[in-house]
């Protein structure tokens, strides 16, 4: 099960038409090494998604989006808006929802619930990501608080937990250059895996995001239960991603 590992870049605010290159590099590199063992996804901001659709073999890259509306599942009367409707128009396959910088924003467990709802509608592949902030951390609250964020959101049928693979990302985590230590991370996966087989009675895909760059990826290999990376600031250069892939390989 969970055979694939998944590298998913997360480009946030960031790229311009010209950084479409990193992703030309990463698409070269992939057919170069012909290994078939793992999935490379870009969720790029809106405005360069529908270049990648025309310039890229999605067969090698998947595309991804970052986020959507919950004010209708296809369109409406709703400025500067964009549908899921109009992410699987673009051929996104993926769509991160539940991002901490969103629900620093307001994003609730609600919405999180609807847009899951409406990605799951338009067969869109879901990147659920949770985590605890520092203070939780330190209070040894990570668990309960990330089992709450499941709880409240994910659909009990198989076929709907089929298309969502869970990111775990410690807030603190983000964009800080640190990591959390591999017995606590090891600990914290088996944790998860175990309260999803318990209580949805699934092994739903697991991956990890927080500062992984090609300098610290060595440390996941050991992270039995982790099956990928979301990755941020890393994600952005193509010689950094590439070098995270073959770091983890080699
Ligand atoms: P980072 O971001 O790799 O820059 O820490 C990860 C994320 O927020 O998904």
């Amino acid at each position: 099960m969970h055979s694939k590992k998944h590298f998913i870049a997360n480009w946030k605010m960031n790229g311009l038409i010209k950084d479409l290159n990193h992703i030309s590099r990463v698409s070269d590199y992939l057919k170069k090494i012909k290994k078939n063992d793992f999935n490379c996804t870009f969720c790029l901001p809106y405005t360069l998604l529908g270049l990648a659709k025309s310039r890229f073999d999605l067969k090698k890259i998947n595309l991804g989006a970052q986020n959507f509306s919950v004010q209708d599942i296809n369109s409406g009367p709703y400025t500067g808006s964009i549908s899921i409707n109009m992410l699987k128009d673009l051929k996104c396959k993926y769509v991160i929802i539940g991002h901490s910088e969103l629900r620093a924003k307001g994003e609730t467990n609600l919405i999180i619930k609807t847009k899951i709802k409406y990605a799951l509608e338009k067969n869109l592949k879901i990147i659920l990501c949770v985590g605890e902030n520092l203070m939780q951390y330190k209070a040894n609250k990570s668990f309960q608080i990330v089992k709450n964020q499941l709880k409240l959101v994910l659909p009990k049928n198989k076929k709907d937990l089929r298309n969502i693979t869970i990111a775990y990302e410690p807030i603190w985590s983000i964009g800080t250059g640190i990591i959390p230590q591999n017995k606590y991370l090891n600990n914290f996966f088996n944790k998860i895996s175990y309260y999803l087989k318990k209580d949805f009675k699934f092994s739903i895909s697991l991956l990890y995001g927080g500062s992984v760059s090609s300098k610290n990826i060595k440390q996941f290999v050991n992270i039995n239960k982790c099956n990928g990376f979301l990755i941020g600031g890393a994600s952005l250069k193509s010689k950094n991603f590439i070098d995270i892939i073959k770091k983890y390989y080699n």
